[in-house]
């Protein structure tokens, strides 16, 4: 969801986070869209004083959404609506054994479990539940930690923090060294505090969260990190953005290496990976429970033969 920048309190009380019955409820909290729209440009006035650079990526942001920057005008980077078993399948024969699938899927259960009352116990967040990863990322994020064993995870956009719990949660369950790295700039209103409050205070060891603008805080982090095994993209969806954030990503990824990119079918930043760097495996799935599409592309330089999923 690009434009988001109206912070409201939501309710994630009754175990409606982490999609059992999830629906959105910000039809009973938000206030009237004029107000928002009042709010949303007093907050920017308010920044501009404060942060002029920080404003002027904002307005950037909203000015390209408006003019279609999150409209897709290259075809996609894979003709084929791909399913999760047939991404599953393929992307097996690409990494180093692993637990079984029927194994990873308990594990997974068991995470949405822990995050479903980590959020009960949150209760209201500024975060409306739309925010929240669909499952097919989260188990995108999740499935790919554990096949990949990453030293180093990169994604962008937290807001409450399913995406970067999944992982986290991964990153354990592998019982590596690996770590996540992730950045993401909150609404206008909502405190840096709340980013990422989903994530269990038991996962957080692993854990580096950096607070900024996508593009600008990538060149200053990615040269401090090892190769990086996944980046899932999952902050601005516009062309752009994820043109520019891909950029920073592409020369620094692992060998063995994959990223996902949520809403790829939005903007055409998903199918300008492709024109980049020769995926071995790639694979656009429909996602659960939101309209938009997943993109994910695997990279194994240790095999030469091209795919889809
Ligand atoms: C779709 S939400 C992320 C959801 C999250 N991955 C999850 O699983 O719950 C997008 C987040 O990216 C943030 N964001 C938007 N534009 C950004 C930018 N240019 N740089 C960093 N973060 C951005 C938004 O404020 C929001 O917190």
């Amino acid at each position: 969801m690009p434009g988001t920048d109206s912070p409201q309190i939501h309710s994630s009380a009754d175990g409606l986070r982490l999609w059992t019955g999830q629906q959105s409820d910000g039809a009973i909290t938000r206030p009237a869209r004029s107000g928002r729209r009042v709010t949303k440009w007093l907050q920017l006035a308010r920044l501009a004083v404060v942060n002029p650079r920080e404003c002027s990526d904002r307005i950037r942001g909203l000015l390209e959404i408006r003019l279609g920057g999150t409209r897709r005008t290259q075809p996609l980077a894979s003709r084929e609506i791909a399913t999760w078993d047939s991404l599953a399948d393929r992307a097996a024969t690409h990494f180093p054994p692993s637990p079984s699938r029927a194994e990873l899927e308990r594990d997974f259960e068991d995470v949405r479990a822990l995050l479903a009352r980590r959020a009960d116990q949150l209760g209201r967040t500024p975060y409306p539940l739309e925010l929240d990863a669909d499952p097919l990322l989260a188990r995108l994020a999740y499935f790919l930690t554990r096949w990949l064993k990453p030293n180093v995870v990169v994604e962008t956009g937290v807001a409450l923090g399913v995406t970067t719990s999944f992982i986290l949660a991964a990153l354990g369950d592998a019982r590596g060294e690996g770590r996540l790295v992730s950045i993401d700039r909150p609404p206008l209103g909502v405190p840096c505090e709340m980013v990422g409050q989903l994530v269990p205070d038991e996962l957080r060891d692993r854990w580096t969260l950096h607070i900024g603008t996508s593009v600008r805080v990538l060149p200053q982090v990615l040269p401090q990190l090892p190769p990086i095994g996944l980046f899932v993209q999952d902050s601005l969806f516009t062309s752009r953005n994820v043109r520019q954030e891909l950029s920073h990503i592409i020369p620094r990824l692992a060998p063995r290496s994959a990223v996902v990119a949520n809403a790829a079918d939005q903007s055409d930043g998903f199918s300008w990976l492709a024109s980049q760097i020769d995926p071995t495996l790639v694979a656009i799935m429909r996602a659960e429970r939101k309209s938009e599409c997943i993109g994910v592309s695997v990279f194994d330089r240790t095999t030469s033969e091209p795919a889809s999923a």
